[in-house]
C-alpha cells in the first residue's frame, strides 16, 4: 500500500441490532475498526468511518410489542444508548445513522428496482411456519423443538446448540412457536428472491482476487460446492421494515436493507459535508471501501453483498475483514457467570482504554476467537501501559521542570537510539495496516523496554546529585521524553485519550494527520508542560465489582429467591411525605478500619455533601461505587455511630449480601433531585 500519496478510504463496522445493549463482544469489532481508522488518519490518509443501528426485523418488532411501545420508540431509545456507549469507548464514527431512515429507503428501493430491471429477482410461492394465535410468520429463531439429529429438547428452528447440527425448520420434532407456545401451522405465501446463482462466475472471481482472508476463501469454496441458492428477500406483515414498491403488503427482509445502511449512512454524511457519494460507491471508483465484520455474518457480506452491488451497478468492497468471537475466561459470555458484560457496566467500573489496549494486544488478522481473561487483563494493562510506557515519562519529566525551566535540551544525545525508534515506525505501521495489532503492540512494548533500559543505565536520579553534570541530566531526560513521544504516537490509534493528554503535556501534536511522519524530528529546545498523571493502575477489585454487577440469576429457582421480610406497620401518606428522598452521587467511598459491613461514603447532593456510613461493604468495592447514584434519606437526623457521625441513610434494594442494587449513571438522574 502506498504511504506517501494520500489514500481515500471508507470504512464500516457491522450495524448492531437496535434491540439490545452493546456488550464487550461487539466492542471487539468497533474497537478493531476504530483503531484502524485512527491509524489511517494519523498517517495522513483520508478515512471516513460510518455505521448505523440495524433497526428492522421481527425481533425488534416483537420486543417493542412486549414493552408496549412502538418500534420507532424502541429504536430511538436503543439508538441513543448505542451512541453513548460508542462515544464513551472512544469509537469515533464520522457518522452514526439508522437503517430506518429516508436515505436507506431510497437506496433500498433503487437497488431493488435495478435488480428487478436486470432480471435478478424471481417470485414463487413457498410454505412457511405460521403462528395461528399471533397471526405471524415465524422466523427460524422463533420456533423451538426437539433436534432431529440428537433429540435434544428446546432447540431453535435452524440449529442445535447441543450437537451443533443445522437443519431446516420443517425437520424439527414437535415444533412450537416461541411467541405463543402453540404448534405452528404451515401457510403458503408468495415471496421475492434474489437470484444469487446468476452471480456465480462473478463471485468466484471476486472471492479469489484477494478481497478476503485466506481461511474465508476456503469457507466460500464450501458454499460454492453446495451451490448458490436463491435468497428470499421479502417478508409478510406484520413486519417492521420498508414496504416493497409495487407489491401488495410485502416488506424487504431486514438483511436486504441492512448492508445498504452502509451506503445510507455515508449518504447522510455526504449531505452535510463536501464528500461526494459517487466517488466512494460509483462503479469503477478508485477509492477504497472496507467492511469490518464478525465471522457469523460472512455469508451476507462475502456473497450476497458483492452480488447485490454488482447487480445494481455499484462498486464492490476492496475487502471484507472478518474477526472471531470473544470469549470471557475461556467460555462463552454468560449472564449467570457475570461474563455477559455490557459496555455500560464496564464503563461504570473501568477506563475504556484498558479494554482498547487489551483487545489490541490480542487481535490479529485471522478469523480466530479471542479470549479476555480477567486476571491476564489486569496484569497486562498494568505491566505494559503503567509499568512500561507511562513510567518513562514520570521518571524524566520532574527534572525538566525543576532544573531546566520546563524546556527540553537543544541536543539529542544518542542519535542512533532515537533513530531506532523512528525506524521501527514502518514495521509498526505495517502491523496496523495488516490488522496485526498484537504484533504491533509487542513491537511497541519492546521499544518501551529499550527506553526504560536507557533510563536505568543512566540513572538520572543519580546524575542529578552530581556536581557539574547538569547538561548530561538535561540530555538524558530530554531523550527519555522524546522516546516517550514516539511511543505515544505509535499507541495513539489505540489510546486516543491518553494521546490527547500527552499532546497537552509535551506541547506537540500526536494525533493530527501526518503526526506519524513528524516524529522523524525530535523535540529540541522545546517547552513542555508539567507532568500530570496519565493512567491509573488497574485494580482487581474493580474487575470483580464489574463481574458482580453483571451477574443475573440464570433461573428463578426457589433456592435463590430471596425470602421476603414481614411488612412493617402501615403508615399514612403524611408520615411518608415527611421523608425527603434525594438522588445522591457517590463522590467518595472508603473502607472503615475495624468495620466488617460499613463503608464510609461521601455523597454529593448537588449543593452539599454528606458523610454517610452504609452497610454495603459486602456488595461493593469502594472504587466501584464512585460515580454511581443512589437514593438517600436526606432529612434523617444525624446519628453518632461507633466510627463517626452519619448524616443520612442510603437506600439500596435487594436481598443483601453481594446483591445490593444502586442506580447507574442513567439519563435523567441528578444529584439533589427529589424522589417522589
Ligand atoms: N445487524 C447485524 C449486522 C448487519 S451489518 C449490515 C448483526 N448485528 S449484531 O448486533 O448481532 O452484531 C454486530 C457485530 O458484532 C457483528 O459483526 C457481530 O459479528 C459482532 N459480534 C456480536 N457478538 C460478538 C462477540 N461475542 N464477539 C465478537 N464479535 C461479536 O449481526
Ligand atoms: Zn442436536
Amino acid at each position: 500500500m502506498p504511504t506517501d500519496s494520500t489514500r481515500r478510504i471508507l470504512v464500516t463496522s457491522a450495524l448492531p441490532y437496535a434491540n439490545g445493549p452493546i456488550h464487550l463482544g461487539h466492542l471487539v469489532e468497533y474497537i478493531q475498526t476504530d483503531i484502524w481508522c485512527r491509524f489511517q488518519r494519523i498517517r495522513g490518509h483520508e478515512c471516513h468511518y460510518v455505521c448505523a443501528d440495524d433497526a428492522h426485523g421481527t425481533p425488534i418488532m416483537l420486543r417493542a410489542q412486549s414493552e408496549g411501545i412502538t418500534p420507532e420508540q424502541l429504536i430511538e431509545r436503543i439508538g441513543r444508548q448505542h451512541r453513548a456507549d460508542f462515544a464513551d469507548f472512544l469509537v469515533a464514527f464520522d457518522n452514526y445513522h439508522t437503517t430506518h431512515s429516508p436515505e436507506n429507503q431510497h437506496y433500498s428501493e433503487l437497488i431493488y428496482q435495478r435488480l428487478k430491471d436486470h432480471g435478478h429477482i424471481a417470485r414463487r410461492i413457498i410454505k412457511q411456519a405460521f403462528d395461528p394465535i399471533q397471526q405471524i410468520f415465524l422466523p427460524d429463531r422463533f420456533i423451538k423443538g426437539q433436534c432431529p439429529r440428537c433429540g435434544a429438547d428446546d432447540q431453535y428452528g435452524d440449529s442445535c446448540e447441543v450437537c451443533g447440527s443445522t437443519y431446516s425448520t420443517t425437520e424439527l420434532i414437535n415444533p412450537l412457536s416461541a411467541i405463543s407456545g402453540v404448534p405452528p401451522i404451515e401457510r403458503e405465501s408468495e415471496h421475492l428472491f434474489f437470484r444469487l446463482g446468476q452471480f456465480e462466475t462473478l463471485l468466484k472471481g471476486w472471492t479469489g482476487a484477494g478481497h478476503l482472508q485466506p481461511e474465508v476463501r476456503n469457507k466460500l469454496q464450501e458454499w460454492f460446492d453446495v451451490g448458490l441458492q436463491d435468497w428470499d428477500i421479502s417478508r409478510d406483515p406484520p413486519y417492521f421494515g420498508f414496504r416493497i414498491p409495487d407489491e401488495q403488503d410485502k416488506y424487504f427482509y431486514v438483511w436486504l436493507d441492512a448492508p445498504i445502511g452502509y451506503m445510507a449512512s455515508f449518504q447522510h454524511l455526504c449531505d452535510r459535508t463536501r464528500l461526494r457519494f459517487d466517488e466512494f460507491w460509483g462503479p469503477g471508483s478508485d477509492t477504497e471501501l472496507y467492511h469490518f465484520i464478525g465471522k457469523d455474518i460472512l455469508y451476507f457480506h462475502a456473497l450476497f453483498w458483492p452480488a447485490v452491488l454488482e447487480g445494481a451497478g455499484f462498486r464492490k468492497p476492496s475487502a471484507v475483514y472478518a474477526h472471531g468471537f470473544l470469549t470471557v475466561n475461556g467460555q462463552k459470555m454468560s449472564k449467570s457467570r457475570g461474563t455477559f458484560i455490557t459496555a455500560r457496566t464496564y464503563l461504570d467500573h473501568l477506563d475504556p482504554e484498558y479494554l482498547r489496549y487489551y483487545f489490541a494486544a490480542k487481535l490479529n488478522n485471522r478469523v480466530e476467537d479471542l479470549d479476555i481473561n480477567m486476571y491476564d487483563f489486569v496484569q497486562r494493562v498494568n505491566a505494559d501501559l503503567v509499568g512500561k510506557v507511562v513510567n518513562i515519562a514520570s521518571r524524566c519529566a520532574g527534572f525538566i521542570h525543576k532544573r531546566f525551566d520546563g524546556v527540553l535540551s537543544p541536543r539529542v544525545p544518542e542519535p542512533p537510539l532515537y533513530q531506532t525508534f523512528v525506524d521501527a515506525g514502518s514495521a509498526i505501521a505495517e502491523c496496523y495496516e495488516q490488522r496485526e495489532y498484537s504484533r504491533g503492540m509487542r513491537e511497541i512494548m519492546a521499544l518501551a523496554d529499550t527506553a526504560n533500559q536507557f533510563i536505568a543505565d543512566h540513572k538520572p536520579w543519580e546524575i542529578a546529585k552530581r556536581e557539574g553534570q547538569s547538561d548530561l541530566l538535561w540530555d538524558v531526560c530530554s531523550l527519555g521524553l522524546n522516546l516517550f513521544r514516539v511511543l505515544s504516537t505509535y499507541l495513539a490509534p489505540v489510546l486516543p485519550a491518553t494521546a490527547a493528554k500527552v499532546e497537552a503535556f509535551l506541547n506537540c501534536e500526536l494525533t493530527t494527520p501526518g503526526a506519524w511522519q513528524r516524529i522523524e524530528r525530535p523535540l529540541t529546545d522545546h517547552r513542555i508542560q508539567p507532568f500530570k498523571h496519565l493512567m491509573r493502575r488497574m485494580d482487581t477489585a474493580q474487575v470483580e465489582a464489574m463481574i458482580e454487577s453483571s451477574k443475573q440469576p440464570a433461573t428463578e429457582s426457589a433456592a435463590n429467591t430471596p425470602s421476603i421480610e414481614p411488612m412493617a406497620e402501615t403508615i399514612g401518606i403524611d408520615e411518608f411525605a415527611k421523608v425527603d428522598l434525594r438522588i445522591a452521587r457517590v463522590a467518595g467511598a472508603e473502607q472503615v478500619a475495624g468495620a466488617d459491613k460499613l463503608l464510609k461514603l461521601t455523597l454529593d447532593l448537588g449543593g452539599e455533601t454528606r458523610t454517610v456510613f452504609a452497610g454495603i461493604k459486602s456488595a461493593y468495592a469502594p472504587d466501584a461505587l464512585i460515580g454511581r447514584y443512589t437514593v438517600m434519606v436526606a432529612n434523617l437526623a444525624p446519628r453518632k455511630m461507633r466510627f463517626g457521625v452519619s448524616e443520612g441513610m442510603v437506600l439500596a434494594a435487594g436481598p443483601g449480601g453481594r446483591d445490593l442494587w444502586l442506580l447507574s449513571a442513567d439519563d435523567g438522574v441528578q444529584p439533589g433531585m427529589r424522589v417522589k
